[in-house]
């Protein structure tokens, strides 16, 4: 009985050896040895083979002058395994992790905020996305992965994720303000009510920003008198809170230039700011994202795109197979991975907004250590060097 067993095992393991080197053979990660009149083919070498019901995993070694060309390997893989969801790891230079999803993905997750409390409470800018293939709830810290930005063709789930975040951003109960800018006046305004700030043209956004950029400048000249590196690490009673900027629509900003560069510098100083920025948009137009806001971005997000040159431009190759909607691919620091993301209705969203106000209203508030916070960007005094000095100062202002 255990012979049969093994032997089973092995044939599959077998099988699967095969289909691994025809994808090889296909992408011409192969060498070719003569000897004599005889040919053989070398391929890399398989160090490690796990294999389940929703994954296989192959681990492996390439030899000496190989070189992996990661989208025609994947591309064949995917051919060879009839699996859409094939991932590429480099582990080292010559080791790689080759991942083959097999079971698809939960459609249709409907938004619960208890089941993902647990692991939003530890982050300190939580950043909620979905559950990945092992049915790991995937949520980010935007603190440590600084600006996230999402991409897909129309109808994909973008605004729709947007929406779960900043829900799930509320429920946290953290010290979070919210900006908002939606062009296209859908959904997200129905976050209006709690937002510190809201803008549905250019003009507006450029108010906004350009507030937000002095705030900036508010918070670096803090660092710097109580020589810190970040604002968490100021003193409570001067510590601001945290700014999450979302913008829905982002390639509405085209030809916005003043725009476009308080983006450009949110991108690149908000981390040590705790500044966040939340941007979605069809995809990467190099007129409005440019490289340097896109270096200075650490999570990507893409569902559905309209064609494979969509997702390469995009950053993450294959989003063009997607299929379902709420199902996006993610990408961080190198590695990706398919999400499919909890789904939030307008109405939900309503009713949440009605009871979070509701609860605002009977408890009371916390009193805050910097009361600063507690102002609007518009409220706050103009000649900031006065409020520095009196903070300082140790004054009340
Ligand atoms: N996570 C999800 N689960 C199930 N269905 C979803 C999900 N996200 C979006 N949908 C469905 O897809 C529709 C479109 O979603 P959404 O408006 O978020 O797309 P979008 O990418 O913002 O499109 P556009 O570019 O046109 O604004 C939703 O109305 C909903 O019916
Ligand atoms: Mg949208």
């Amino acid at each position: 009985m255990m012979q049969l067993i093994k032997d089973f095992f092995n044939r599959d393991k077998r099988r699967m050896k095969r289909k691994f080197q025809t994808a090889c053979k296909h992408s011409g990660l192969m060498q070719i040895y003569k000897s004599g009149s005889k040919q053989y083919r070398v391929y890399p070498t398989i160090i490690e083979q796990d294999y389940s019901k929703e994954k296989i995993e192959i681990r492996f070694i390439i030899r000496n002058g190989m070189e992996v060309n990661s989208e025609k390997f994947i591309l064949f893989c995917q051919q060879s395994f009839n699996c859409k969801v094939v991932l590429l790891k480099q582990i080292n230079i010559k080791t790689f992790l080759l991942t083959i999803l097999q079971r698809d993905l939960e459609k249709n997750i409907h938004y619960n905020y208890q089941d993902y409390e647990k692991s939003i409470k530890t982050k300190r800018v939580p950043v909620l996305v979905g559950y990945n293939h092992q049915r790991k709830l995937i949520v980010f810290d935007m603190k440590q992965s600084p600006h996230m930005l999402v991409s897909g063709t129309s109808g994909g789930g973008k605004s729709s994720l947007l929406r779960a975040i900043i829900m799930s951003m509320i429920q946290s109960a953290k010290d979070i303000d919210l900006y908002l800018s939606d062009f296209k006046m859908s959904e997200l305004l129905l976050y209006k009510p709690i937002a510190k700030g809201v803008a549905v043209n250019n003009q507006q956004l450029q108010v906004l920003l350009s507030r937000i950029c002095k705030e900036l400048d508010n918070r670096s000249r803090l660092l710097e008198a109580y020589g810190v590196l970040h604002t968490d690490n100021l003193p409570a009673k001067v510590r601001p809170n945290v700014i999450v900027v979302v913008i829905d629509e982002l390639l509405l900003l085209e030809g916005h230039k003043e725009n476009l560069k308080y983006i450009e510098r949110i991108s690149a100083i908000g981390r040590a700011l705790n500044c966040y920025l939340l941007l979605a948009c069809q995809r990467f137009e190099s007129k409005v994202i440019s490289g340097f806001i896109k270096n200075n971005i650490n999570l990507v997000v893409s569902f559905k795109t309209a064609n494979e040159i969509s997702s390469r431009l995009n950053g993450i190759s294959g989003a063009e197979q997607l299929s379902v909607k709420g199902r996006c691919l993610i990408s961080v620091n190198g590695s990706v991975e398919e999400v499919q993301v909890p789904f939030i209705s307008a109405n939900q969203v309503k009713k949440l907004l009605k009871d979070y106000i509701t609860q605002q209203i009977e408890q009371p508030q916390p009193v805050q250590e910097n009361p600063y916070n507690q102002l609007t960007l518009t409220e706050r005094p103009t000649t900031e060097e006065n409020r520095l000095e009196n903070i300082l100062e140790g004054n009340e202002w």
